[in-house]
């Protein structure tokens, strides 16, 4: 006789053996399905109030939205706690965590028998992309955390719609255990995790198709549809199937002539992907009839059509952004998003019963309660908010979210854009000469240290197409598949680099960004549709001061030219750095990096001159010296 009832709801014969094991082996008091219902969601909200999980905000002020804060071990993704468990460790490659499967489940079984004793084990159904999508994919998470239901409700198509949908199929199987059983009767705390770093396990079979995490509740670590799913395991089903999983941003730009471009952009976690996702053109450029429109703000899944031009779709169904820095100036339709019905993580909690963060509009309230539940005053020394301090809002809430987010054909692709975070070095924008040499730049992107990422301040960490996280295989066979990716395609679109993060002496941006990145978007449209104008360098193209178009913004010649200054010497040593990468990668990296290098080197000896960016001796400028004037 079954100790346990499955929910009847449950059609899905493999749904219902894998349940069924899986409670016997985590023992929870009762098994739930999730139907992904509005009165579930308040029905679970409000036992999270009653358990001391939520703070119930102020509903005049945040009308239907709530606090949580977490165990302050459990702040973010625990990246050096994530493996990639494939049958061969040469599959995972360097850049990543491995372990053999059979060796990991010897670890984790154990860890998850009666992990959810004194717990409801949550069924939860959900669909990555939208209904009926032929690029979405199906995953079904068990978990025993309600906060992981409610932000899973935002964050995914879920519920028994997406069961319906999913019907006798396939899908990813993704376990979760916030690892703190309640035994005999033992109190609960309001942020359940194992609070020892080395005892929480984010795991990834990618030839199962599987996903187990352990002993967090937080964010990519605990919403499994998002980094596990979305990008580890969809990146090692996208190689096998010839598409794409992209830690990129979609973003729709209309120009005036009624013509609409979709761009996606790579940018590294905490890099601006959700500002630039949303950014608001400058006033020139909206009187003129220029739109910028939201499809996604931190994934993509991007395939070849029949006749081999690519559409993206956002397989999430919300926003998971950084609090801290957002506002007003920064990014209004962001504050438009969460206005209300949202999950707020980590911020502050003002007297007034709303919520603050570091960076918002206005004076610091006088007084707060801080991340850890403790007094704060614009005098204490901590921050109020945790630098990792997110909102959980859906998408639909965004005042300029596209037209066609839901489109299950998705959006065609015009451009893609890297950008990582370095002060120095790197341009502002530059455009590749064609698909490999866009592969090769995209492989080299990297950041520099800042405090909150492990490492030497100022050391630049490579961060191959921001990717280097979530990347569910060798980065070596990564690039091989972007590579023949462009090779199999008949016009793939055009790849460009910014950087929107390049200082001066004194430390300050040279580029005021945020919707000033209009600027940007708008020449890299029109050059996508071969319309705007630029001149060759030896990295790639770049526009001339003349070629933007600078309506409403004071930007001079000087500081164009300091914002856009390649400095020979300085590439040189920077392309010499690449090699640390590429012999790390070294058994898997494919011909074209090392050529594309050579290719680099050579063009920049033969600059010699390079120092501004300036363009080319003019045609008559080189005859006239040819001819000795
Ligand atoms: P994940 O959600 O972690 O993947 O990251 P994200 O890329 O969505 O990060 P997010 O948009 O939250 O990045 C915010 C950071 O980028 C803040 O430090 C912003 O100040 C900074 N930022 C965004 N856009 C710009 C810009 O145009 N210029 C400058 N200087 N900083 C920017
Ligand atoms: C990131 O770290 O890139 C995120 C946040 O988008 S999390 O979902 O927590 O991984
Ligand atoms: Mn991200």
């Amino acid at each position: 006789m079954a100790k346990y009832t499955i929910p009847e709801n449950i059609k899905n014969e493999e749904l219902k053996r894998w349940v069924t094991d899986m409670a016997e082996l985590c023992e929870p008091d009762n098994v739930y399905l999730c139907d992904g219902s509005q009165e579930e969601y308040d029905r679970l909200c409000q036992e999270m109030v009653d358990a001391g999980t939520f703070i119930k905000l102020n509903p005049e002020k945040r009308p239907n939205s709530f606090l949580a804060r977490s165990h302050p071990s459990d702040v973010a993704r625990v990246e050096d706690r994530t493996y990639i468990c494939s049958l061969s460790k040469g599959d995972a490659g360097p850049t990543n965590n491995w372990m053999a499967p059979k060796e990991m489940k010897a670890i984790l079984t154990p860890k998850f028998r009666g992990s959810m004793r004194g717990r409801t084990m949550y069924v939860i159904p959900f669909c990555m992309g939208p209904l009926g999508s032929p690029i979405s994919q199906f995953g079904v998470q068990l978990s025993d955390s309600p906060y992981v239901v409610v932000n899973m409700r935002i964050m995914t198509r879920m519920g028994q719609k997406a069961l319906d949908a999913l019907g006798d199929g396939e899908f990813v199987h993704c376990l979760h255990s916030v690892g703190m059983p309640l035994t005999q009767g033992q109190a609960d705390v309001p942020w359940p995790c194992s609070p020892d770093p080395k005892d929480k396990y984010i795991v990834h079979f990618p030839e199962e198709r599987s996903i187990i995490s352990y002993g967090s509740g937080y964010g990519g670590n605990a919403l499994l549809g998002k980094k596990c799913l979305a990008l580890r395991i969809a990146s090692t089903l996208g190689r096998e199937q010839g598409w794409l999983a992209e830690h990129m941003l979609i973003v729709g730009v209309k120009a005036p002539d009624g013509h609409k471009d979709y761009v996606c952009a790579a940018f590294p976690s905490a890099c601006g992907k959700t500002n630039f996702a949303m950014l608001i053109p400058p006033k020139e450029f909206r009187d003129e009839g220029w739109e910028v429109t939201t499809v996604g703000d931190d994934i993509a899944w991007i395939k070849p059509d029949e006749h081999g031009k690519l559409h993206a779709i956002n397989p999430e169904a919300g926003f998971f952004g950084v609090a801290p820095g957002t506002n007003y100036a920064t990014n209004p339709n962001a504050m438009d998003s969460i206005k209300e019905n949202t999950i707020f993580t980590n911020v502050a909690l003002t007297d007034d019963g709303d919520v603050w963060w570091e960076g918002m509009d206005g004076e610091p309230p006088a007084h707060a309660i801080d991340w850890q539940g403790n007094d704060w005053t614009p005098s204490s020394e901590k921050p109020a908010a945790h630098p990792n301090a997110r909102f959980t809002a859906p998408i639909t809430q965004c005042p300029v979210v596209d037209e066609r987010f839901d489109d299950p054909n998705g959006v065609p692709v015009s451009a893609f854009i890297f950008g990582g975070r370095r002060n120095s070095v790197v341009p502002l924008i530059q455009q590749s000469f064609n698909w490999a040499f866009g592969v090769y730049m995209a492989a080299t992107m990297g950041s520099e240290m800042t405090a909150a990422a492990f490492g030497n301040i100022g050391e630049v960490r490579r961060d191959p197409f921001a990717m280097l996280p979530f990347a569910g295989y060798h980065m070596g066979d990564y690039f091989s598949h972007w590579l023949d990716l462009g090779r199999n395609i008949p016009e793939p679109p055009r790849i460009f680099s910014v950087n929107w993060f390049r200082k001066d002496e004194n430390g300050k941006f040279l580029w005021p960004g945020f919707g000033e990145n209009m600027r940007i978007l708008k020449w890299v449209v029109e050059r996508a549709r071969g319309k705007s104008k630029g001149f060759e360098t030896p990295l790639g193209w770049m526009p001339r001061y003349d070629d933007m178009d600078w309506r409403g913004l004071d930007f001079s010649r000087e500081q164009w030219d300091a914002v856009m200054k390649l400095d020979r010497d300085m590439w040189i040593k920077e392309i010499s750095t690449h090699d640390d990468l590429f012999f790390k990668l070294y058994d898997r990296l494919p011909k074209e990096m090392t050529f594309i290098r050579e290719l680099l080197v050579s063009n920049l000896w033969r600059s010699p001159e390079l120092g501004l960016a300036a363009p080319r001796p003019e045609e008559e400028d080189i005859k006239a010296v040819a001819k000795g004037e």
